[in-house]
């Protein structure tokens, strides 16, 4: 593959919309990422024009576009919008950023595309059955791997556990905002990933989102029954899954 060739992956955040150009052989950067801050309000528009001008630090790539978004994609629409701007609700957003950009662009959950990644390239790269990768950030996102294949939109952050959404009691949002202990935080993610067992019953857990680099402080305080492991490509997740998406998306995979 030459670098033209290569997908270019677009990790939209509450804070800052980071790219870059990805080998979906090695599942890695094939240059140094790109970090703009995210516009506020984040507005589809808005957005979408910072997408542009990400594109013109990469002038030599020319291949698809993968954008993660924190809500339900269906068909590149965003149907939900729990901790992003309203604007986004209906958003044709492959439409959108096709337009803006000019080029082939193919949006998809930001934890779905951690979760491919993490299938194809990182801790749970090899494992057959039932992989279900959490991310632990702002919100709670989820990706249902099976046999390799993506299950999108499971939204499982929204499952309600004792009357509240997990995701409104156990998100790092919420241990920060509520200055939880480790070990306040990890009896709250017990019950969830109790819940998730119960439910699913997979062969494995993967846990992503900025806070799994501090995964030797929590995951061996959980009592669950299930192995589970944190996300190896960490940071990187959302953006080097969205580039596969797109690739796969557009035809190459
Ligand atoms: C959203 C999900 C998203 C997750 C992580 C949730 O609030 O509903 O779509 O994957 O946050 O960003």
């Amino acid at each position: 593959m030459t670098t033209s060739d290569h997908p270019v992956g677009i990790d939209f955040g509450g804070s800052g919309i980071k790219g870059a150009p990805v080998d979906v052989e090695q599942g890695d950067f094939t240059a140094d990422r790109v970090r703009i801050p995210t516009p506020q309000p984040s507005k589809p528009d808005a957005v979408a024009e910072v997408f542009a001008e990400l594109l013109t630090k990469f002038p030599d790539c020319h291949g698809p576009v993968g954008v993660t978004v924190p809500g339900v994609v269906r068909h590149g629409v965003v149907h939900s919008a729990a901790n992003i701007d309203k604007g986004w609700l209906g958003a044709d957003a492959d439409a959108l950023f096709t337009e803006a950009t000019g080029r082939d662009v193919h949006v998809v959950n930001d934890a779905d595309a951690a979760g491919l990644a993490e299938v194809r390239y990182g801790a749970a790269k090899g494992r057959s059955g039932l992989v279900i990768v959490t991310t632990l950030g702002t919100g709670i996102g989820s990706a249902l791997v099976y046999d390799g294949v993506l299950v999108p939109n499971s939204e499982l952050g929204h499952l309600e556990v004792d009357g509240h959404a997990a995701e409104t009691r156990a998100a790092n949002s919420v241990r920060e905002a509520e200055d939880l202990s480790w070990e306040k935080w990890a009896k709250r993610l017990t019950k969830y990933y109790r819940e998730l067992e119960r439910l699913f019953s997979p062969e494995l857990f993967v846990v992503g989102g900025g806070v799994s680099k501090k995964a030797g402080e929590f995951l061996p305080l959980l009592d669950i029954d299930t192995e589970i492991v944190p996300a190896t490509l960490r940071n990187h997740a959302g953006a080097v899954g969205a580039a596969l998406y797109a690739w796969e998306e557009s035809g190459k995979g």
